[in-house]
């Protein structure tokens, strides 16, 4: 044996933080990615209870474990823009991060790309918008609010919530109108862009009440939910013959900010990757 044998490198740890994260799609596409460009990376997930404290405790054992950093997900993306001493914009404006990068020269980052996804599926998607409904006024909608004020997106927003208040408190993001829950029907014929940013429409949730009969052809309807993958929304969508857009798409989108910043170089969204989560949502698989 060599005096002196040179130490193999670790491999790069990353991983997604959250309560509960045994269902998250993102290990596998972060080991995807890593795989495809043969990057020696390890993404976990890893659950830490509800609470400032136990998020804090786990994100400070994994920053001195070394790794680079984590995505985070419900309940604690408030908690990591908390934690961080350094926060993007897109954090700051929507008050809620889903990826830490630790040991940076700032210390730990806090980032928001659950709003830089879905800028970039939209400009990836060539989907240019004048006017987008907004269903929903929780994080989700928070992020793609953001999304949809910077350039090159020029859109009047409108949102539309079943709680008034919030739809008004997050419309401050982009500026945005208001309508009542009661008449958000009204304010399809306008939109060239609605997005469902609620559950309705989930597995075991009710589905979304809109009328897509009274969307204007050339129109694209997204949904953020992608358990069904179609949800009912989309299906009315489509057979109106509009353009939709599913929640694994923006899923997708998501994950590159993150990869780049932590494990590799490379991060297509393309149909392989696609085909991957489906067979993974199809079979209960995640890793
Ligand atoms: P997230 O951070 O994932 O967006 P959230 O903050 O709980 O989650 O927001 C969920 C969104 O779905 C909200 O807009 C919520 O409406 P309220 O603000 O009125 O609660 C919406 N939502 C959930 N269930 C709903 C339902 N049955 N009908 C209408 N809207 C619903």
């Amino acid at each position: 044996m060599a005096k002196n044998p040179a130490k193999p490198p670790l491999p790069r740890l990353a991983g997604v933080i959250g309560w509960p994260i045994g269902h998250s799609m993102s290990p596998l596409i972060h080991q995807t990615f890593a795989a495809r460009e043969g990057v020696d990376a390890v993404y976990l997930p890893i659950v830490a209870e509800p609470g400032f404290e136990a998020f804090a405790r786990a994100a400070e054992a994994l920053r001195e474990m070394g790794f680079k950093g984590v995505n985070v997900t419900l309940p604690h993306k408030e908690n990591a823009l908390r934690y961080a001493e350094t926060a993007s914009d897109a954090a700051k404006k929507t008050g809620a991060a889903n990826m830490l990068t630790f040991n940076t020269e700032s210390g730990t980052v806090a980032a928001n790309s659950d709003a830089t996804g879905f800028r970039r599926m939209l400009l990836d998607s060539k989907v240019s918008t004048r006017k987008t409904l907004v269903i929903g006024a929780g994080g989700a909608a928070r992020a793609i609010l953001w999304a949809l004020r910077r350039k090159p997106f020029i859109t009047e927003v409108t949102v539309s919530n079943r709680t008034r208040a919030r739809a008004d408190e997050v419309a401050l993001i982009a500026n945005a109108h208001v309508i009542d829950w009661e008449r958000r029907n009204d304010a399809l014929a306008d939109a060239d862009l609605v997005v469902n940013t609620t559950s309705l429409g989930m597995i075991n949730q009710p589905s979304l009440d809109l009328d897509c009969e009274r969307l204007r052809p050339g129109s694209v309807v997204c949904d953020i939910v992608y358990t069904p993958l179609k949800t009912k929304l989309l299906e009315q969508a489509e057979a109106r013959g509009l353009r939709t857009i599913d929640g694994l798409t923006m899923l997708m989108h998501q994950a590159v900010p993150g990869y780049k910043a932590w494990l590799g170089t490379r991060a297509e969204v393309d149909e392989d990757l696609r085909a991957r989560l489906e067979a993974a949502l199809a079979g209960g698989k995640t890793r």
